[in-house]
This record gives structure tokens, sequence and C-alpha cells, in this order.
């Protein structure tokens, strides 16, 4: 590091905010959670359990149920017969008012969502507070407008429900992709199985309770929990009708196997490695926030993270100076402190699998920089990292990482970047930052992702469509596009 750099750095490390921790007190949680199937919370026919933990302190905080095919089967024949009987016959509107009602429901719940979110799935409080919680409350309330109106989002086009949709989601947005998945499967008219990962189920099993508090028909929503096998018996379930699922390509690719000859429509939602593009005309201030939030936010454990960075020439020395000081300012550590900016890696596997691309970046060649920051001794901690120098054939410039770690290129030429950004198997995202908004058009039209953010990163609303190209999946949730997967024409 030049001398000059290391001075203007250490202004930052030389005080602290004093803790500002979140209280845990309200916040209600059992020793061990059962199967919720039919409107009740019962025992596996496995009489297997697990531990969840917390990823910030590799403490144990309850015991979930590990279904077996049989379960899955008792919860797809709930969700088959609520159809049948209950859900498919109720006009739309007292439909909508279920859903508007879950969605009040984890309107007066937040806070104790947030906490449980945290404490489960290591992310910030800050995160879990005034993003994931209030998100999912909003995707609710999004989608029970539509549930009444579906002629009208498809004119003479005479839109039917399914029947069950299998769903299963990941551990990066808990709460929220349950959300994205429940909300508009109820208001199409179809009834839901879903699974929550493994190492994330308790806003899952707080959401069941929620649902049942709601009042809503029994079986219209059942929650199983286990790891990759419950959700193999998910896809493979012959009375499911849809396929729903967010997590990593390879299984993604498997289910996509799985289904081929049935007539289960899908959705996939697969990894990412999404170019944010600063041109030399750039706001460079608020492209460095920008930049800070596509792939720090949430320990870059997203899928349409910044991931790479490309950097006009002209301006990467400025760039990546405010970068290094910004990275400095991060707080790292533990999740439940409402300054904390980084917090705990989800599981032990996602650090090793972080930490073994930070070792194939620097045996690559790439220059590492990490931020001065210390990290925790317990629980699962990974220092923001930059790569820099780093060439499309890297590995860290082509995978999916999944945590705090940035490529970061350089470029000359509009057609150069465009070129380098869509050169990789994902098209999920990208960002570009730019003064020109002409030229923010002609990028849009040339990148080939799902998601184009222009002078802003990382920003969600229920009503917008998101999905990818390639290999990220294909379908898309949110907004009208969103109801679709859903419906049969
Ligand atoms: P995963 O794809 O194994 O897990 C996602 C969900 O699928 C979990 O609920 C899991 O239990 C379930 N699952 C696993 N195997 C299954 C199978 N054979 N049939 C049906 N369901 C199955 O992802 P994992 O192993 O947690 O993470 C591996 C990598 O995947 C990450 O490092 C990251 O790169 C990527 N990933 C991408 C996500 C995204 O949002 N696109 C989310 C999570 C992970
Ligand atoms: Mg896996």
């Amino acid at each position: 590091m030049a001398k000059k750099e290391k001075k203007s750095l250490e202004f930052f490390t030389d005080w602290k905010y004093a803790p500002a921790l979140e209280s845990t007190d309200h916040i209600r949680l059992n020793k061990q959670y059962d199967l919720f199937i039919n409107g009740k919370f019962v025992k596996p026919n496995s009489d297997k359990y697990y531990d969840t933990i917390n990823p910030a302190t590799e403490e144990k905080i309850a015991r979930i149920a590990d279904a077996n095919a049989k379960d899955v089967d008792t919860a797809v024949k709930a969700a088959k017969t609520a159809y049948d009987k209950t859900w498919s016959k109720m006009p739309a509107k007292e439909r909508a008012k279920y859903i508007f009602r879950i969605a009040r429901l984890i309107q007066e719940k937040a806070r104790e969502l947030s906490v449980i979110e945290t404490m489960n799935g290591g992310k910030a409080i800050r995160e879990s507070r005034d993003i994931d919680i209030p998100l999912a409350a909003n995707h609710f309330f999004y989608y029970a407008g539509w549930a009444d109106k579906l002629e009208y989002a498809f004119p003479n086009r005479h839109p039917k429900s399914l029947g069950v949709a299998g769903q299963i989601i990941p551990w990066n947005f808990p709460l929220l992709m349950a959300a994205w998945k429940i909300a508009p499967a109820l208001a199409t008219g179809n009834t839901v199985v879903l699974k929550p990962a493994e190492t994330t189920p308790l806003t899952c099993l707080k959401l069941a309770e929620i649902i049942q508090e709601s009042g809503l028909p029994d079986g219209v929503v059942n929650i199983v929990t286990g790891f990759g096998p419950t959700g193999a018996a998910i896809v493979n379930h012959p009375l499911v009708n849809k396929v729903a699922f967010t997590g990593s390509t390879t299984v993604g690719k498997w289910i996509q196997k799985s289904i081929a000859g049935t007539d289960k429509k899908l959705t996939l939602e697969l990894g990412g490695k999404a170019a944010n593009i600063i041109f030399e005309d750039a706001p460079i201030d608020q492209a460095v926030e920008g930049i800070v939030n596509g792939i720090f936010f949430n320990q870059g454990h997203v899928c349409c993270a910044g991931s790479r960075l490309f950097v006009q020439e002209s301006v990467a020395d400025e760039v990546i100076h405010k970068l290094k000081n910004r990275l400095e300012t991060l707080i790292v550590g533990d999740p439940m402190d409402k300054n904390t900016d980084i917090g705990a890696i989800n599981s032990k596997m996602q650090l090793n699998k972080i930490n073994e691309y930070i070792k194939i970046g620097l045996n690559d060649g790439a220059d590492m920089y990490q931020s001065q920051c210390s990290i925790p001794k317990k629980g699962f901690f990974v220092k923001p990292t930059l790569f820099l120098n780093t060439s499309q054939s890297h590995r860290i410039s082509q995978e999916e990482i999944f945590g705090p770690v940035l490529a970061i290129q350089t470029f000359r030429t509009i057609e150069e970047v465009i070129e380098k950004a869509n050169n990789i198997p994902y098209g999920l995202s990208a960002g570009v930052w730019t003064d020109k908004g002409s030229r923010i058009f002609n990028m849009t039209q040339k990148l080939r992702a799902g998601v184009v953010w222009a002078n802003t990163y990382n920003k969600f609303d229920p009503t917008s469509p998101f999905g990818g190209y390639k290999e990220s999946g294909f379908g898309r949730e949110g907004g009208l596009h969103g109801l679709m997967p859903y419906l049969k024409f």
C-alpha cells in the first residue's frame, strides 16, 4: 500500500461506535418446531430432527423437523384437498382478504421477525429490519390487490389457477423469498407446499404461525422443513402442478431434468455474476456507495450482487482509492448490532466456499485488498475483500462466490465493457453508472441481464419483475409478470 494511502486510511480506524444491540427480549421461539401441515404443527413421520444454529455465535437455537417423502406426501395431499374443496371455489375477493391479513400480521410482528431473521441467518439487523421484513409484507399487500383483478391483468385470456405449487427457497432472504413465492401463488388461486432452506427455517415457521392466526383455510399453505431430499420429494410428487425454485444452478438443472416429460410448470431463479459498470462521467461518490451496496449488502449472499466491477480506466485510480477508504469504515461483526454493516456468513459450508475462492484468486495471481478490520473469533465471518487487476479468465471473475468478494477490472470503450459483461454463463442483473441518459438506454438494450439498475443498485419493489437469462434461470417473480407462472390460459 502506498504511504499516502495508508495515512488516509488510518483516520477511519482511530475510533469506534459504541455497541447498539437490538433487544432480543420480545421474541418468542419454541425449542422445537414440527411440520406445518393442514393448518397444524405435526410431528414428522421420519421422527428425525436437526439443530438450527445462529451463525454469528454457532449456538443452537431450536430443533427442526426433517421431513421425509411420506411427510411431503401428506403435505401435498393436504394442499390438493384444500385446492379442490376450498381455495379454488372461494370468490377471489375473499381470497384477497386472507392475503391482506397475512400482510398486516407480518407488519405487526415486524420487529420480532427481523430479530429472528438476523439470529438464524446472520444478516445485519439493519437489513432484516429495513429491507427483508417490510418487503415481505409489501409482496403480500401487492399480490392481495391482484387476486380479484386477474381478468384485468390478462384481458380476454381467462386465466385459471394450476393446483398445487411446490416451492423451494434458499437461505439468503428466508422470509422475503417465502413471500415472493407464496403471495402470487395464493393470489392466483393455487395452494402451496413450501420448503425453506435447511439453515434458515425459523421465519418461515413463524410465518406458519401467522398463517394460522390469519384463519387461512387449513391446507392452503403447508411448510415442510428439511434438506435436499425433502426438496426432491416435493419436485417429484405427482400431485404437484408447478415447481418454483430459487437456489444454486446445480440443483436448478437437476430439477429441470427430473420434471422433463411431466406437465409440471417450472420457474428457476438461479445464480448470478453481475457487472457493475462505472463510466468516467459517473457521480463517483455515489457510485462508490453503489459498489459497496452491490457486493457487501447481505454479506454478498445475493444472487444479483454486483460481484464484478468494471471501471473506466481514466477514473479507475480515483474509484479504487475511494473504495478502499470506504471499505475501512465498514463495520463487520455482531449482526444484532444496529451499527453493523456486514454480519455473519450464513453457514460454515458457505464460509469455506468463500475462503476457497479467496485462495483461488490469490493463486491465479490477482492482487487482493482486504479491510484492516478485525473479525470475531467465534461465528462465521469474512473480511470484505477486493481483487484488483483481475481478468476475464480468472475463476473469481466467472464463478458465483456468494460472499463479500469483489473482482475488479478496468475498461476503455463501451463495446469492450459490454462484451466482457456479457461473457459469462449468467445473466441476472447489472448496474450502470453514468451521467448520460442515452448511454443508459444503450447499455440496457445490450446487456444480457434480467435487471439493469442505473445509478443505483440492489433496489427492490414488489411491482417490478425480477428474473434472469441463460444459466440464471427463467420465469419472472414480482409485478404483473410474477402472476403468469401460476396461471394457465
Ligand atoms: P441449494 O441450491 O443446494 O439450496 C437451495 C434450496 O434447495 C434449499 O432449500 C435446499 O434444501 C434445496 N435443495 C437442495 N438440493 C435439492 C434437491 N436435490 N432437490 C430439491 N431441492 C433441493 O444451494 P446451497 O447448497 O445452499 O448453496 C450453494 C450455492 O448456490 C451458493 O454458494 C450460491 O452460489 C448458490 N445459491 C444461489 C442462490 C440464489 O439466490 N440464486 C441462493 C442460495 C445459493
Ligand atoms: Mg446445496
